[in-house]
């Protein structure tokens, strides 16, 4: 069953969102060379009770830290350890709030230093997908417009959508009905209607789409150990006209 948001419990998930994009934003500005991933955990962990939120990710079945913090060939849920970033690596930084009982959760992938243009180009074009995909979440679609805009995109690019994982509605649980593949035929699945709150995450493989999940159960990694990178936002579908960005980041408003 797909629960519908009232406008009041709308504001509230904006609020878990923004949470969610100001500490998206401070830890992607720690992001550098020789930096570990606990430390981006640690801030994050600190900057989200700081704002009086609670890290959604931590204890949610049995994932141990804030971030996940997911490196080159790593999907995505890489758990932050002593590892530290070098020069020409890519992260994908996954991080969600809970205020008021309801959730909030995006992500991004940032470079770490210089990376060659090849690089740059999938994080670009993996952000350009899930954009896309939001400017499908207007009333009168279908839930897989927004998956085959995502896919069409990636794959006209030369890369690959992972299927093992798929976005997901959100509200008093982190994963709600419906499931959003980031893949599909147009014009399938329920008709959007106001009120929906989706979690829109394509997750875009350089080279082949499997996938595989590491012996400590959570990081997921591509087989064939190409580069990966993940974006993801929280929305809320509008009465009319395009979908509200809730984890929006505003660059210099934090
Ligand atoms: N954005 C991811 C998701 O929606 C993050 C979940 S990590 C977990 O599934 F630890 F909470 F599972
Ligand atoms: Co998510």
């Amino acid at each position: 069953m797909i629960i519908l948001k009232t406008p009041a419990e709308i504001e509230i998930m904006a609020e878990a969102s923004r949470v969610v994009a100001e500490v998206l934003e401070i830890v992607r500005k720690e992001v550098r060379s020789g930096i570990s991933t606990d430390e981006l955990d640690r801030l994050a962990e600190k900057e989200i009770r700081a704002r009086g939120a609670i890290p959604a990710f931590k204890g949610y079945r049995n994932y141990p830290k804030t971030l996940c913090a997911s490196v080159n060939e790593q999907v995505v849920h890489g758990i932050p350890s002593g590892r530290k970033l070098k020069d020409g690596d890519i992260i994908g930084l996954d991080l969600g709030a809970i205020v008021g009982g309801f959730y909030g959760d995006s992500a991004v992938t940032v470079a770490v230093g210089r990376v060659p243009e090849k690089i740059a180009t999938l994080v670009r074009v993996t952000e350009e997908s899930l954009y896309l995909g939001i400017e499908q979440a207007v009333v009168g679609n279908r839930l897989t417009d927004i998956s085959h805009a995502v896919q069409r995109h990636i794959e006209s690019a030369g890369y690959s959508v992972v299927t093992e994982f798929v976005g997901h509605g959100i509200g008093r649980h982190l994963h709600e009905e419906p499931q959003v593949p980031n893949y599909g035929k147009p014009g399938q699945g329920p008709r959007l209607q106001s009120g929906m709150v989706l979690a829109i995450e394509p997750m875009v493989n350089m080279g082949g789409s499997a996938i595989r999940v590491l012996e400590d159960r959570w990081t997921a990694v591509t087989a064939d150990g190409s580069l990966s990178a993940h974006f993801e936002h929280t929305i809320a579908i509008q009465p009319s006209g395009p979908a509200r960005i809730l984890s929006r980041r505003v660059a210099g408003e934090i």
